[in-house]
């Protein structure tokens, strides 16, 4: 692997092997040192175009847990042309001798460009592009779901049969868009659920289906429910009423919380609107696995980087 750009062009086993190494990474962070050698000597650059407090964190910690150099550039606010931009950074990366890019943008696709437009040699890791893809956020997702189901007996093993709900904004959610590509390839059946101003058009494409009433998806009784934020700084128009209405209509609020089953896995990607899409009691159940996403993601994301930066690059795809 080269570049970590989203979870649709990822195979079962690709995605197999990435979940395995994280369970090794996982065993690491139960040490008293948690730190490994594997890329001492490597700097890896996390550029953020974008607000992020708990995905810069996740990456700053995973890339240092595995002794890398690393220097945190924070871009935002840039008003200079995207393409320009994007490019002079590239540039300077380079000369400093960036071996990893971990990048957030606003505009979907700006990861692919730095990949391959040949301004930089280094591996780059998508952490959210625009309304496009979040790679390992579905990555730890998965990884979160396997644990829950299959505890010790985890490795080598996909999420067959799993039933997976996912809720509300799927327009703006690039963290759906890479678990609908990864959890069926990984065996799982996923279901979106959301209004209909709040589901794509080319959801048709996906390998997921979709509908528009949550009481009765939730009747359908899925292993899972996903929980999405509601992505207000996207929205520039009126996709809902307002969020009394929202909340009642779509929100895991007590009522529909108390009536899942109580092995029913509750997840959210994070930062949650409490009280809008999710109600605390929901949040904070043990059937949440919010704390574990968090925890998770860190290993997973010392997988993608030891993956991508150990060893010689540039050799296979
Ligand atoms: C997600 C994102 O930025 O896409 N959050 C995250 O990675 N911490 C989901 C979201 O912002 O709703």
């Amino acid at each position: 692997m080269n570049h970590l750009l989203g979870t649709r062009e990822l195979s079962r086993e690709q995605a197999v092997e990435l979940l395995d190494i994280a369970e090794d990474m996982a065993a690491v962070q139960e040490r008293e040192v948690k730190k490994l050698p594997t890329l001492r000597g490597k700097t890896v650059v996390n550029l953020f175009f974008e607000d992020s407090t708990r995905t810069r964190i996740s990456f700053e910690a995973a890339a240092k847990r595995l002794s890398a150099d690393v220097i945190n550039f924070s871009a935002k606010g840039s008003s200079v042309s995207k393409g320009e931009s994007l490019k002079d950074t590239a540039q300077t990366l380079q000369a400093m001798g960036a071996d990893g890019v971990v990048i957030r943008h606003p505009a979907s696709g700006a990861p692919l460009t730095l990949a391959t437009s040949g301004w930089i040699d280094a591996g780059v890791v998508n952490a959210g592009d625009g309304t496009h893809e979040h790679p390992t956020q579905a990555l730890l997702d998965a990884f979160t779901m396997r644990r829950r189901l299959h505890g010790a007996a985890s490795r080598g093993r996909g999420l067959d049969g799993a039933r997976v709900l996912i809720v509300g904004d799927v327009l703006h959610s690039r963290v759906a868009r890479s678990n609908a590509w990864l959890l069926p390839a990984l065996g799982a059946e996923v279901e979106l659920v959301a209004p209909p101003t709040l589901l794509p058009v080319d959801t048709r494409r996906w390998p997921v289906t979709t509908s528009y009433d949550l009481d009765e998806a939730l009747g359908r009784r899925p292993d899972v429910v996903m929980v999405l934020r509601i992505q207000a700084e996207r929205m520039h128009g009126a996709f809902f009423p307002n969020s009394r209405e929202y909340a009642r209509t779509w929100g895991l609020d007590d009522a529909r919380f108390d009536a899942l089953p109580d092995t029913t896995m509750v997840m959210h990607p994070g930062p949650m609107n409490r009280g809008l899409e999710i109600a605390a009691r929901a949040a904070d159940s043990p059937q949440s696995t919010v704390r574990e996403q968090v925890a998770n993601g860190v290993s997973v994301r010392m997988a993608a980087l030891y993956l991508l930066l150990s060893g010689e690059r540039g050799a296979a795809a």
